[in-house]
C-alpha cells in the first residue's frame, strides 16, 4: 500500500555543542554537519528505508540544496513526481544545536516549504488517490494541510497528523478528521494550554483531545516511550534503555516506521512498539536521515 508523506523538506546545518552560548556570548561547537532534513521528508525517508513505497509531495528552491534533497529522495527509491522547485525562492533550513544531553533546539527558515500550496497540492490528486495513507505535518502552510485532510475525507483515505511544529491556530476541528493524531509532550501541552509534566499529565490532556472528537491519539515520550489513547484505549509503550547521542529526528523516525508496519499489518499497537524501537535506534547515532536504519539493521536490534 503506496504511503503520501505531504510535508516539509529542509537542510538542516547542525552544531554540536557542550553548552547553549548565552545573549551575546560566542561559544565554539565541538562539531558540525549538514543533513537532509525536514518533518516531511524525514518521515517519508524513515518509511522508505524500511521498504515502504513512499510519494513524496513537497516542494524545494531552484538552489543547490533542492537539487541535493531530490537527489537524496531518488536515491532512497520515492516516488517523486510531485516534488515541486518553486523557482526564486530558497529550499528550507533548520539551524540546529545539539547538546550534550542528546537534547536539540531547532531554528526554522521554511523557504520554499511555505509555497506548497492548495493549488499544487490540487496537482497531485491523482496520485494521492492510489495511496493508502496520507501523512501530514505542520511545516507547510496550514491552509494546505486542510486542504489534504478534506480531499482524504472525500476519497476515505486515512490520515495522520503529526501536530509539528504545535501551532496554536490549529483547527482541532480538522484535526478531528484525522484517524491518528501523533504529538510529543511538548506539543500536547502546546496545543492543550495542559501540563504534560507527568505520565497523568499527559494523558489528561490527551483525554482532552479525545473528548472533543480526536479518535487515535499516539504522544510520543522520547526516552519514556509511547502513549496510545483512544476511546476505551489506554495502553503505554515503553522503549529500551540506551545511550542517547542526537535525538534530532526521533519523532519523525517513529512515524516513518509507524506508517509503514501499519499499512502493511493494520495492527495499530504492534506497530507502535517498532516505531517506539525504532526511534529509540535513532538517537544513538547522530543527524536526522542519517540515523535512520534500514530495514535489515533495525530487525536486527528489535530482535535482540
Ligand atoms: O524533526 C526534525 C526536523 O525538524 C529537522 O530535520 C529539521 O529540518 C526540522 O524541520
Amino acid at each position: 500500500m503506496k504511503i503520501a508523506v505531504i510535508g516539509s523538506t529542509n537542510i538542516d546545518v547542525v552544531s554540536y555543542i557542550d553548552k547553549i552560548p548565552a545573549g551575546g556570548e560566542t561559544r565554539a561547537a565541538q562539531n558540525f554537519h549538514t543533513a537532509h532534513g525536514g518533518k516531511g521528508a524525514n518521515q517519508a525517508v524513515a518509511a522508505a528505508k524500511l521498504g515502504a513505497d513512499v510519494l513524496m509531495v513537497t516542494a524545494v528552491g531552484d538552489d543547490m540544496f533542492g537539487k541535493g534533497a531530490l537527489e537524496n529522495f531518488k536515491r532512497n527509491n520515492m516516488d517523486t513526481s510531485r516534488v515541486n522547485v518553486v523557482e526564486g525562492v530558497a529550499t528550507g533550513v533548520a539551524t540546529i544545536i545539539v547538546e550534550a544531553s542528546g537534547q536539540n533546539r531547532i531554528l526554522l527558515y521554511k523557504g520554499a516549504n511555505d509555497k506548497l500550496t492548495p493549488e499544487l497540492l490540487a496537482q497531485a490528486e491523482d496520485d494521492l488517490k492510489n495511496c493508502g495513507l496520507i501523512v501530514l505535518q505542520l511545516e507547510i502552510p496550514l491552509e494546505t494541510v486542510y486542504a489534504a485532510i478534506d480531499f482524504a475525507n472525500e476519497n476515505k483515505i486515512p490520515i495522520l497528523l503529526n501536530p509539528a511544529p504545535a501551532v496554536k491556530e490549529l483547527s482541532i476541528e480538522m484535526a478531528c478528521k484525522c484517524d491518528f493524531f501523533v504529538p510529543n509532550e511538548t506539543e500536547l501541552g502546546i496545543l492543550t494550554d495542559m501540563p504534560v509534566g507527568s505520565r497523568e499529565e499527559v494523558k489528561a490532556a490527551a483525554a482532552s483531545l479525545l473528548a472533543k472528537g480526536l479518535k487515535n491519539i499516539i504522544v510520543t515520550l522520547g526516552s519514556k516511550g509511547a502513549l496510545w489513547l483512544a476511546n476505551d484505549i489506554e495502553e503505554y509503550v515503553p522503549t529500551r534503555k540506551v545511550q542517547a547521542v542526537d535525538s534530532t529526528g526521533a519523532g519523525d523516525s517513529f512515524i516513518g516506521c509507524f506508517v509503514e508496519h501499519y499499512t502493511e499489518s493494520g495492527d495499530i499497537l504492534a506497530s507502535i512498539k517498532r516505531a517506539s524501537q525504532y526511534a529509540t535506534l535513532s538517537v544513538t547515532k547522530k543527524g536526522t536521515q542519517d540515523s535512520y536504519a534500514t530495514a535489515d539493521e533495525f530487525e536486527k536490534f528489535f530482535s535482540a
